[in-house]
């Protein structure tokens, strides 16, 4: 058995050629845009996605880290089904919201209260622009190459190269978007991952302007690295001692552990953005937070809050129950059996490696993975970051793990979701075994 995409005569190809007329790229996310033609699924189940031309994959993306339990989990079906019969969307409010919120708020340590949006990159968005009300400062600090949706300021230097990057202890403020405010970069500073030193420059010397420092644990595009203790202490004394906040976001960490990557590295933000997981596989964000600075959300005595957030389908009841379904399964063992597949997932990549030769490795932890196609250890984007060959061998790679079944990002990050079994685990091992044989000869 194999797949066989890319064909000419594919109704995936079919569709792609209609959907180009009226939507420029064929498709709404730039992120499901694959050569020559994006795949056009049919149906999903557990471990499993299936297209429109009845070729499978064994999910090692799940829709960017936002399936947990596995595609069609049964419980979150019965609830679901069970509210689209009541009404999906209402001009009132909901108890589905409180169940959610009430939820996380038990989990995650630092999450006094909670508001919900609709996606990770409105939930980042929320908590900068809370961190500024909260501070009345401007400015942020990221992490360069980190991710964080699509927020104007949330995405400067996402996409650096070594053309505009800068000095290593002074990175470039690069806006990503063509037509970005030019004021982008006097607000948003730039340190590279684990830079205990510049992170604590860039505080001090930025400090009376300075809202809050954004970070992700374990930043996908940066490579997956090993979040540092001494850069992440230094970041939340720092912040602390110049009156800046902490955000931190779990958009994808939260897959680590029932209480996210803050507990795992005993970290205290004054902010969390959430999303991917929490929704259940709808559309979601939250932020979290003290309630001190959540505040800023709230209308008192009835004057308009210092932030205010709506939403036309915030909280709607379809996505809150989904969340709810779905995060209430999820206990501790949930959670070791998913840092036990990314183990057995990580483990056999490295024999792989070995065994071919290839001078690869693989970064990572609990159900997620990043493939390095190179030698060099990650510690920063200007690590992970791959030139043009070694960006067309990961391209190879997705293409010939297609080929044998198994859905992977292009630029070498894997997630794989509880659905996964071990004979799963062992397709994967001998797809990418064929795969990688195929593109090393
Ligand atoms: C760390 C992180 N933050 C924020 C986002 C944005 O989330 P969304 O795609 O829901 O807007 C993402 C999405 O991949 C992410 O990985």
């Amino acid at each position: 058995m194999g797949s066989n995409y890319p064909a000419a005569t594919s109704r995936s190809a079919e569709l792609h050629d209609r959907g180009k007329s009226v939507i420029p790229d064929g498709v709404s996310r730039s992120t499901v845009i694959i050569r020559p033609h994006p795949i056009y699924v049919d149906h999903a189940q557990g471990a499993w996605v299936t297209d429109v031309d009845g070729n499978r994959y064994l999910d090692c993306n799940n829709n960017f880290t936002s399936i947990i339990l596995g595609h069609a989990d049964p419980k979150i079906e019965s609830a679901v089904r069970k509210q689209l019969a009541s009404g999906t969307a209402f001009s009132m409010a909901t108890e589905s919201e409180i169940q959610l919120a009430e939820l996380l708020c038990d989990r995650v340590a630092s999450c006094e209260q909670i508001r919900f949006c609709n996606s990770g990159t409105e939930a980042v968005m929320g908590a900068i622009k809370a961190a500024r009300a909260f501070t009345e400062r401007p400015a942020i600090i990221k992490v360069e190459g980190s991710y964080h949706g699509t927020y104007d300021h949330a995405e400067a230097s996402l996409g650096s190269d070594p053309s505009n990057w800068g000095l290593p202890n002074r990175p470039m403020t690069i806006p990503y978007a063509s037509g970005a405010p030019g004021s982008l970069t006097d607000e948003v500073v730039i340190v590279q991952f684990n830079d205990t030193k510049g992170m604590s420059e860039a505080i001090q010397r930025v400090g009376p302007r300075l809202a809050a420092v954004l970070l992700d644990p374990m930043p996908s595009r940066v490579g997956m690295p090993t979040l540092d203790p001494l850069f992440v202490e230094a970041i939340r004394n720092e912040t602390r001692a110049v009156g800046a906040l902490l955000i931190l976001d779990e958009v994808i960490s939260l897959r680590l552990g029932p209480g996210g990557a803050q507990a795992i590295h005993n970290i205290d933000p004054d902010l969390t953005a959430m999303a991917k997981i929490i929704g259940g596989g709808f559309p979601v964000g939250a932020i979290g937070g003290k309630s001190q600075v959540m505040d800023v959300f709230a209308a008192v005595h009835g004057n308009r809050a210092a932030v205010p957030s709506g939403g036309t389908y915030t909280a709607n009841p379809i996505t809150m129950t989904a969340g709810f379904a779905c995060m209430s399964q999820l206990d501790q063992s949930s959670f070791d059996r998913l840092a036990d597949i990314g183990m057995q997932i990580r483990g056999g990549l490295t024999d792989l490696f070995a065994t071919l030769s290839l001078g690869w490795h693989v970064t990572g932890a609990g159900s997620l993975f990043r493939i390095h196609p190179h030698q060099r250890l990650i510690n920063s984007y200007r690590d992970a970051h791959l030139d043009s060959d070694e960006t067309a061998l990961m391209e190879l790679l997705q293409r010939r793990l297609l080929e044998h079944e198994v859905y992977f990002s292009s630029y070498g990050m894997g997630c794989m979701n509880l659905a996964t079994s071990d004979s799963d685990i062992e397709h994967f091992h001998k797809a990418m075994n064929k795969a990688l044989t195929a593109i090393s000869s």
